[in-house]
């Protein structure tokens, strides 16, 4: 199951993606490993560049993880364009394509779950249940598979990336968690992969989601540390722009995401919203550096 060549290999099952790992590590090479769900955009390249440039040889995952979508999610529709991400992979330069189906990453009569929490019950998670279990147990398998020596996640997903950092630790991986700041539209809209679900008057009322948080972040460096007046900020910019639906947007600890009432060291305003049918998430770091 590789296509062999000067081109990107691509793997499609546990052996290959095993035996392919082996002969880069025999070879002394360092492995740089993307985990993604494929409906790749600048954000997901922009990790695969980061790889490129850090370690030896690129590996990204295309995997549409079942285990992370509750029931009423958006698993069935969610975007696949398989053919495309493969183009705009090779393009970039990526070593290795990993494209398995569900029965090479859950075998017959799987039965393991892990599970990060209270951090996993938080924020997306209250909203999602059993979905940063999902996140953690697919994540798992594919290290083991992949054995990278370091995995590249966007600080888009914050919770995502905190929850992968705590696993990592607790469970004594041997692997570098790296987080890459998160990329945006020039109007400031984060990249997701279901933007495209967001039509014309939907489109412009989520560009709100960062002003929003963005004038938290203001408010912050002027010397404002109170969550709660820094929370207030964020949610009148939301509702003076139609957004309603707001399923949380809370300041936390940027290392725990405990929250804080106020953040005299590292915090992190995080917001989830419904624009339309979509489901928008978004943060930014309140240190001074960039996400
Ligand atoms: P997916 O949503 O495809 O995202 C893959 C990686 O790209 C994640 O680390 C995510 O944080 C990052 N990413 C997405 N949009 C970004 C942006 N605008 N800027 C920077 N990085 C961005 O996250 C997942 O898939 C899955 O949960 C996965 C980790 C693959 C497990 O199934």
């Amino acid at each position: 199951m590789v296509s062999q060549g000067s081109e990107m290999v691509t793997l499609t099952d546990r052996a290959a993606m095993h035996a392919w790992s082996m002969e880069q590590r025999q070879e002394g090479r360092r492995i740089g490993f993307v985990p993604t769900m494929g409906a790749l955009h600048a954000g997901h390249l922009h990790l695969v560049k980061q790889s490129l440039a850090q370690t030896d040889r690129t590996v990204v995952s295309i995997f549409v993880n079942p285990s992370q979508f509750g029931p009423k999610e958006d698993f069935d529709r969610y975007p696949r364009v398989p053919e495309a991400d493969r183009e705009m992979l090779a393009q970039v330069g990526c070593h290795a394509l990993f494209y398995p189906d569900v029965a090479s990453v859950y075998p017959e009569g799987f039965q393991t779950t892990v599970a990060v929490e209270p951090l996993g019950s938080e924020l997306c998670g209250r909203e999602r249940p059993g979905h940063f279990q999902g996140v953690a147990t697919v994540v798992t398998v594919l290290f083991n598979l992949v054995k990278p020596d370091k995995a590249f996640f966007g600080l888009k997903d914050y919770q995502q990336f905190v929850i992968i950092r705590r696993l990592v630790r607790d469970l004594g991986m041997d692997v570098v968690v790296v987080g890459v700041p998160t990329v945006r539209e020039a109007d400031g809209l984060a990249m997701s992969s279901r933007n495209r679900y967001l039509t014309g008057e939907d489109r412009t009322r989520a560009v709100a989601i960062h002003r929003a948080i963005g004038a938290a972040k203001t408010a912050f460096e002027a010397g404002e540390k109170g969550s709660a007046r820094l929370e207030a900020i964020a949610r009148r910019i939301l509702i003076d722009a139609g957004i309603h639906r707001i399923q949380y947007l809370s300041v936390r600890s940027a290392d725990t995401l405990m929250p804080m009432k106020m953040i005299m060291t590292d915090g992190v305003i995080l917001t989830a919203v419904k624009v339309g049918a979509t489901r928008l998430i978004d943060n930014v770091l309140l240190t001074g550096s960039p996400s």
